[in-house]
């Protein structure tokens, strides 16, 4: 199975809009799962939107892009893993956006702990270095730190994105050595965990142009795509790739 996920971030798309661009393109790829990660502010939209009995909109077909470390209680803009779990939501949680703000590992796991209380799925892990670090060298070892926080305890989610920080919203993706490196310093980790088949996802800079290279490197098992998932027809065309 591959993925294919629309991080659409903090950006104001018209659901319906976006559905009918969509599905403009013709897509049957039965071995495709393909997601959005929405602005829960639009939920309603996403609850009313009428998905086409098509194999390719496997439930969820919505994701949230974060999820409250905290169970429930005042909070005030928070969401809870309660919710989430009751609009049969899935979830993205450790994007580097958020990781910047406040998101420690720690945060991120607890984060992990409370999708699991609330048996959310599929929950997205997103891993990924800076430029500092990989220039310094130290990308294996800090990947390795932010996937061991994470599986403490005998969690772990159901599927990871290898997000490199200097990629993300540059119009530049990484190159094929590159994230081949990075893929088999995850698949070596997920081998010592007995996770060797959870997939493993790329993202920074996903568009058209540039998907078949990146799907030509067997070790991904799709993206997670921001900038160009916010235009139906494009991410249609990305789609189409697979
Ligand atoms: P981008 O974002 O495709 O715009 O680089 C990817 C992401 O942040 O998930």
């Amino acid at each position: 199975m591959k993925y294919l996920i629309a991080n659409w971030k903090m950006n104001d798309v018209d659901v319906s809009n976006w559905l009918e661009d969509f599905l403009s393109l013709s897509l049957m790829n039965k071995s495709l799962e393909i997601k959005v990660c929405a602005n829960l502010y639009d939920v309603k939209d996403i609850v009313d939107a009428s998905l086409p009995e098509n194999t390719i909109f496997k439930e969820p077909f919505w994701m949230a892009q974060d999820v409250s470390k905290n169970k429930e209680g005042a909070y005030t803009g928070q969401i809870s893993s309660k919710l989430l779990n009751k609009i049969d939501a899935g979830c993205l949680i450790g994007h580097s956006e958020l990781r910047e703000e406040s998101d420690t590992n720690e945060i991120v796991h607890l984060k992990g702990i409370r999708l699991k209380e609330e048996k959310v799925s599929p929950v997205l892990l997103c891993v990924g270095e800076s430029l500092n670090i990989l220039e310094a060298n130290k990308r294996e070892d800090f990947i390795r730190e932010q996937l061991d926080s994470y599986f403490k305890d005998g969690l772990f989610p159901d599927i990871i994105a290898y997000e490199p920080l200097w990629a993300i919203g540059t119009g530049v993706s990484a190159d094929k050595r590159n994230i081949e490196d990075a893929m088999s310093i995850i698949s070596k980790f997920l081998e010592e965990n007995d996770h060797k088949n959870l997939p493993i996802l790329y993202g920074g800079s996903v568009s058209s142009k540039n998907i078949e290279e990146i799907l030509s490197i067997t070790s991904v098992s799709g993206c997670l795509v921001g900038n160009s998932s916010l235009d139906g027809k494009e991410f249609a065309r990305i789609a189409k790739k697979f």
